[in-house]
């Protein structure tokens, strides 16, 4: 048997993670500036990340929803301390793609519309279609009878509004940074207008933070930067630090029905064991003020490094727009100065999202490597 071939492979096998970095078989170093699609957050193989994970498996590692949790709690608390997110409620899944789903399922039951804005360059995840083929009334909203999107530029406030005056809006869904969209911040009075119209209309906003959250941006969700509150904000990635976990922070406007979201694994004891450690991680190591401050002296460095057109980002989530095609200068990172950085959908953005607890030592690194790989002899076009 073989994989499925969808994905492209780099021919590289790391078989350990510590910290920052991956190690393959023959004990090569590399150092991690992708973070395995911004997944790591507090670091591979945290030790508090391992033990939550060891004790709860030695323990009791799944049992459904239907019963009482002890992990509820602790979770819950440190959700609440470390995102300032006291009044919301919490629904877990696995992934970006179902909380995603999830988010814009209860935008719909809960205006009873089914269409929905979403921006030129964004990225939500790739799942269609299970609820559609699937006969369970109490499962069911608007929106699952067909979807009906209309795709608008970043940042135009008035197109925005123009649409949400028609009254047929469920929901806005936007990033908090797009990622794959080459790492564009949308700015913070779009942002702030956008929340603001939305309330005007009726229309429920999701602020999709898989990518952003976590603290990658420099504060706990990207959103922060401009001080709004969603209706709905999605998380995923950095959650559970390789852990496959995803979930929905709900605003207590939203009214609950049994059975109306629901998942087998999502929210497994694993899960919110290992979430919680991140947390707590992310508070005791003051990850995320670091974040901003490593980010943001990245961010000067590469502004003035020769080779490079312009920079975009906040925080450790930093997108570099090259004179030159991305593809090559990421291949020479990756064979010549072993350093792992990532794409986007323009050809020419290198998009870094390192752990949280990268160093000065790692970002000079970084730097010195790539304005080698830049200003060498080799042709990048
Ligand atoms: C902003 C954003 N939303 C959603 C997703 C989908 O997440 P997943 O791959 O966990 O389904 C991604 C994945 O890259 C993402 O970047």
């Amino acid at each position: 048997m073989e994989f499925f071939p969808v994905y492209q492979l780099f021919d590289i096998m790391p078989v350990q993670g510590r910290g920052c970095y991956l190690y393959t078989e023959d004990g090569q170093r590399y150092l991690d500036f992708y973070g395995g699609h911004g997944v790591i957050s507090i670091g591979h193989s945290h030790p508090r990340w391992i033990s939550a994970l060891v004790e709860q498996a030695q323990s009791l590692p799944f049992y459904s929803n239907s019963v009482r949790n002890p992990l509820h709690e602790p979770l819950l608390e440190a959700m609440a301390r470390v995102s300032g997110m006291t009044h919301y409620q919490l629904f877990l899944c696995n992934s970006g793609a179902e909380a995603n789903e999830n988010a814009l399922k209860l935008a719909s039951f809960h205006t009873g519309k089914r269409r929905v804005l979403a921006f030129e360059g964004g990225f939500h995840g790739r799942t269609s279609a299970a609820i559609q083929v699937t006969d369970l009334c109490q499962a069911k909203a608007p929106l699952n009878s067909g979807i009906e999107v209309t795709f608008l530029p970043l940042n135009d406030i008035g197109l925005v509004v123009a649409q949400l005056r028609k009254g047929d809006v469920a929901a806005v869904i936007i990033e908090g940074i797009q990622g794959i969209g080459g790492v564009q911040v949308p700015a913070k009075a779009f942002l702030q207008e956008l929340s603001a119209a939305c309330r005007q209309y009726g229309a429920v906003l999701i602020l999709d933070e898989v990518q952003s959250g976590f603290g990658r941006s420099g504060q706990f969700f990207a959103f922060g930067h401009a001080a709004i509150e969603p209706n709905l904000v999605t998380m995923a990635k950095g959650m559970g630090n390789g852990f496959p976990v995803g979930g929905v922070l709900v605003h207590p406007d939203f009214e609950a029905r049994p059975g109306l979201l629901g998942t087998t694994f999502g929210g497994n004891h694993m899960a919110l064991a290992v979430v919680t450690a991140v947390l707590e991680v992310i508070e005791q190591e003051q990850l995320i003020s670091h974040a901003a401050q490593i980010g943001q002296y990245l961010i000067n460095e590469l502004r003035i490094m020769r080779g490079v057109r312009s920079v975009r980002g906040r925080g450790l989530m930093i997108g570099i727009e090259l004179e030159s095609e991305a593809a090559p200068v990421r291949r020479d990172l990756l064979f010549t100065h072993r350093i792992f950085t990532g794409s986007a959908a323009p050809a020419n953005v290198l998009r870094l999202l390192p752990p949280l607890s990268a160093g000065l030592a790692e970002a000079h690194y970084f730097l010195d490597s790539l304005q080698q790989v830049l200003t060498s002899k080799k042709v990048y076009s």
